[in-house]
């Protein structure tokens, strides 16, 4: 909306780079602007299809992220009264029912959009403005993430912190069913009852330094050199090398639950899911209580059984992610005890969750993750110790190993990353494969299927992580010359059982690049490349290999030409379902 009075719309295809050069030069002063990228749910991708939608009078103004479920019966009564649509999607039937009912009543924006609401079935994170009143701007929430940042003058509103910390750091979080008018004067804020609420401004601790990008070329590659530092962050003040001690102070108030827990459900999605199983070896290693890992998704669509005395843990980076919030709340509904493992404080799901664990990344940027998984894995490896040791399921001896192998952990990633340039020669001699297998067993199962996710989500290559010993029963069939094969075969229990997959690769042609454990000879005579890691024991060996295949699928999309920090179809926050 420009302060010459008129409103004006540019949208476009592709990434917001496109937009920008769409606009190119041409400069505009005014006072409030909506923008959003778009998810495609009714409609292809098209500059059409874009958002903003503007109304069929012109009257309403808006972006939407979520989906209106009910848009078809919607869309009907609309053309019924005359109106016409000009997309296929469901937005522009939310911006034409909130205008109907807007000149009809003849009532402020506010009511039009809360009427209009009151028949949606659906989920939105919605900002509406009419060109009619252009110091107002209309937001409201249900299932999908919106953030209000207070800046000095100025209101930001946003799905998450991350693209507002540049300018303010205050932020206000919406409830599900919360309304809000934002103006020059202030802002309203009020709940699904219209009732007005005292907005409570929080203070978010990332700097502006951890969304620049600094030298790097990408946020990708600063977010895997990153994470000596950010796992330092997840450590800090929970892991004492001193004393020998782990203290997880969110989780305090549940602790005897989690201690007398007779099994704990990890719900999660993607990589985070990844996590998770790392998460269930661990736990069930060094606690002993049985693990289940389920992908959000399927959890909350079957009949899950779960008790009351069920502790149900939720891994997520962002916590807005849609399965796992509602995956969440079914649990919380059966009576669980639901607790959360999540990178963005005050987000949905930790809001949702009664107690849990900030992982203290700092922001993700680059839409693979990478450094939110280690952190993930770091909390996971703590609470597995903590709770080995208050179960007496270690001994003291074993409680202290595993606390110096975590603290050893950021170092050690640190010599990894020294082997960039090693990882960036192996890369040129893969990227022009089509299909790619990623093995690995024990431990190194779930950094197989994180290191082929990695590499999928940003080359393209078709990729399948799988347990090493799995092969045999299938997957070996694809084996030939133009196949590489990575293995995880760092030094553990099953190496030797891995030294034979190796062996059975290499003797169906395929190419074999190995994680191996530093100085290990064997598997470096049989293999093709090897990238070394230290060694470290099953506490943390998973959060050393998994930065090599971090590097390796950076590279290799590199060298093909991607969109690294942007892959095609994929966003960072799933909101939708
Ligand atoms: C892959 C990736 C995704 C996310 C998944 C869950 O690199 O980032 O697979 O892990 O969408 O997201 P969160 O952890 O935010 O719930």
């Amino acid at each position: 909306m420009l302060d010459d009075g008129q409103a004006r719309t540019y949208k476009c295809k592709g990434d917001v780079a496109s937009l920008v050069d769409f606009v190119g030069q041409q400069q505009h002063e005014g006072t409030l602007a909506i923008g959003h990228t778009r998810w495609a749910t009714h409609g292809e991708p098209s500059d059409l299809n874009a958002h903003p939608h503007t109304s069929m009078n012109g009257k309403v103004i808006l972006v939407h992220n979520g989906i209106i479920e009910n848009y078809k019966e919607l869309k009907e009564k609309l053309t019924r009264r005359g109106y016409s649509f000009k997309t296929e999607t469901d937005t522009e039937v939310l911006a034409n029912l909130i205008e109907y009912i807007y000149i009809r009543g003849n009532i402020p924006l506010e009511m039009a959009v809360r009427l209009a609401l009151t028949k949606v079935v659906g989920a939105y994170a919605l900002c509406v403005y009419t060109p009619e009143n252009a110091e107002t701007l209309v937001i409201a929430r249900l299932g999908s993430p919106l953030i209000i940042g207070v800046g000095k003058g100025e209101y930001f509103v946003a799905s998450d912190a991350t693209p507002i910390s540049e300018y303010t750091q205050s932020v206000i979080m919406l409830n599900d069913g919360d309304m809000a008018v934002l103006q020059r004067e202030g802002l309203q804020l009020k709940n699904t009852l219209n009732q007005t609420l005292k907005p409570e401004v929080q203070l978010i601790d990332w700097d502006v330094e951890n969304v620049a990008l600094g030298s790097y070329d990408h946020y990708m590659l600063k977010e895997i050199f990153e994470q000596p530092r950010s796992i330092e962050d997840t450590l800090r003040g929970r892991i004492d090398g001193q004393k020998g001690a782990i203290t997880l102070g969110g989780l305090y108030s549940v602790m005897p639950r989690l201690v007398n827990a007779r099994r704990l459900i990890i719900i999660a999605c993607g990589t985070s899911w990844h996590a998770g199983l790392v998460g269930e070896y661990l736990i069930e290693d060094l606690a002993r209580i049985p693990v289940e890992v389920e992908y959000a998704s399927e959890f909350r669509y079957r009949e899950p059984i779960i008790y009351p005395d069920d502790i149900v843990l939720a891994i997520t980076q962002s916590g807005e992610t849609a399965d796992t919030l509602a995956a969440i709340k079914l649990a919380k509904s059966k009576g669980a005890l639901p607790l959360a493992i999540c990178n963005v404080v005050g987000s949905s799901i930790s809001r949702e969750t009664v107690a849990g664990v900030y992982t203290h990344a700092g922001p993700e940027i680059g839409v693979a993750s990478t450094k939110a998984f280690t952190a993930q894995v770091a909390v996971l490896a703590l609470l597995a110790l903590k709770l080995g040791e208050q179960r007496g399921t270690i001994s003291p001896e074993d409680f202290r190993d595993g606390v110096d192998e975590i603290l050893s952990v950021p170092s050690k990633i640190g010599k990894i990353l020294e082997k960039n340039e090693e990882v960036k020669h192996i890369a040129e001699s893969m990227y022009e494969a089509r299909n790619s297998l990623f093995l690995g067993r024990g431990y190194f199962f779930p950094v197989a299927l994180e290191g082929a996710l990695k590499l999928k989500e940003i080359s393209y290559i078709h990729a399948e992580g799988y347990p090493a010993a799995e092969m045999k029963h299938g997957p070996i069939a694809l084996i030939d010359e133009n196949m590489p094969v990575i293995i995880v075969a760092g030094k553990d229990k099953s190496y030797e059982k891995v030294v034979s997959n190796v062996q059975e690769v290499k003797a169906r042609k395929g190419r074999v690049i190995a994680i191996v454990t530093e100085g290990d000879e064997l598997i470096r005579e049989m293999a093709d490349y090897c990238i070394e890691i230290p060694h470290a024991s099953f506490v943390a060996e998973t959060l050393l290999a998994i930065v090599p295949l971090q590097l390796l699928s950076y590279h290799v999309a590199l060298l093909l030409g991607r969109n690294v920090d942007r892959p095609r179809n994929l966003a960072k926050s799933v909101t939708v379902e």
